[in-house]
């Protein structure tokens, strides 16, 4: 288990009235063209931690990334504005978002709670800056990183500042996500099952090399099963793979099989021709895909042998949606193993974007036990990556 101080022991220690508690969140939620929310887990899920502070009388301040904006330039298009609307609706009051707050400070009296605009608009923030983060530590006597989503990131306000700040510690979100994952991985209850999908093996390359070291079953999905059937010598047709790592695909099922461990490769699949909404679909087995052919789901026997396996695994971890969830007509793998997790008694553990946009699609949020805020963290600590965020709050224990 990962030993980090944690704001309940600031909390249970000290006390936090009249303190400058400075949070980092990940509020780094998806926006439609006109710059509403689309998807407000992470804002939720960012709550506690503030309700936390503001109940024990600190003077709060809550800043996150949004995007990634070019530092020293900032556009209306990277505000916080649309997520401090949002938080303030959630924690019944109203919110003031403040802007070069490095630049002048911050003034925030205690029980009371500011927004800090976006933190990666401060020169400095991405490359790490002992002079910004420095800077920000000097405003608080308390720094909590709540932030898993960019734990993965070293970056002023989620390593540089930790380093600086009188007491720096892991608010309530930072913990569960660290614990909930931690479990699943450390001692999981087997067979352990993980459905890695996404359409690039070269992005998700770390995750599936480690997993393949520790499930029982690999469940790959979208362009990575394209390129690991060309690994088994099956035809993919247009189909989007990652061609200079179909070698590194192979040595992938070998190294599971060694231990006794399956990548299941599928056996029929659903296709078309073109990559447009009203395409046509046609399920085949997958020795018959053709020249002209693009995979983009996998096929009903395929999903049911999958959901088989879901249904009798003890432990569940899931990143990515199988295939092209967003057409009716390449959904239904998805929507097979989602609803074979959600019947799971396996404990499950999904995270990522896309997966949380198939979990709200099928509406099994509650069947999952535990959704991940994180989306490269996610992958990133499955694939047994030290995470800065996390290890800069372990050296300060
Ligand atoms: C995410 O959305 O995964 C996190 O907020 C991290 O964002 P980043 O990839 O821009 O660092």
């Amino acid at each position: 288990m990962t030993q980090v101080l944690c704001l309940t022991d600031v909390i249970i220690d000290r006390k936090l009235r009249g303190q400058r508690v400075f949070i980092r969140s990940d509020l780094n939620v998806p926006q439609d063209s006109a710059g509403n929310i689309t998807e407000d887990t992470r804002i939720q899920a960012a709550v506690p931690a503030i309700r936390q502070s503001l109940n024990a009388g600190a003077a709060v301040m809550v800043t996150s990334h949004l995007g990634r904006p070019i530092e020293g330039q900032f556009k209306t298009k990277d505000s916080l504005a649309p997520v401090a609307r949002r938080l303030s609706q959630l924690i019944g009051r109203d919110i003031p978002l403040v802007t070069n707050w490095v630049e002048y400070g911050v003034s925030v009296s205690p029980g009371n709670i500011v927004l800090l605009e976006n933190c990666r608009v401060n020169l400095g923030e991405k490359k790490n800056s002992d002079v910004l983060a420095q800077k920000m530590a000097l405003l608080c006597d308390i720094y909590v990183n709540d932030a898993f989503g960019t734990a993965h990131r070293a970056e002023a306000t989620t390593h540089g500042i930790a380093k600086y700040a009188k007491i720096a510690c892991a608010g309530p979100l930072l913990m569960s996500e660290l614990n909930a994952l931690s479990k699943a991985l450390a001692n999981p209850k087997r067979p352990l099952v993980a459905i890695i999908a996404g359409s690039k093996v070269s992005t998700k390359l770390k995750i599936l090399r480690s997993l393949a070291e520790k499930v029982d079953q690999l469940i790959v999905g979208g362009g990575i099963a394209n390129t690991f059937m060309l690994a088994v010598g099956l035809p993919i047709g247009k189909s989007l793979a990652d061609l200079a790592l179909v070698g590194e695909s192979r040595s992938i099922i070998n190294a599971a099989q060694t231990r006794g461990a399956s990548v299941p490769i599928p056996t029929d699949v659903v296709t078309a021709k073109t990559l447009v909404p009203g395409a046509q679909a046609q399920t085949k087995l997958v020795r018959e895909v053709a020249d002209d052919d693009i995979i983009l789901d996998i096929g009903p026997k395929t999903s049911a042998e999958l959901a088989l396996h879901l249904e009798k695994a003890g432990t569940i971890l899931w990143n990515g949606p199988v295939g092209m969830f967003e057409f009716d007509q390449f959904s239904n793998g998805t929507k097979t193993l989602s609803k074979a997790i959600a019947k799971s008694k396996a404990f499950s553990i999904a995270g990522g974007g896309d997966t949380l946009a198939a979990i709200t699609k099928y509406g099994i949020y509650n069947n999952i036990n535990y959704v991940s805020t994180g989306g490269g963290a996610f992958l990133a600590f499955l694939g047994g990556e030290t995470l800065p965020a996390i290890e800069i709050l372990q050296s300060r224990l």
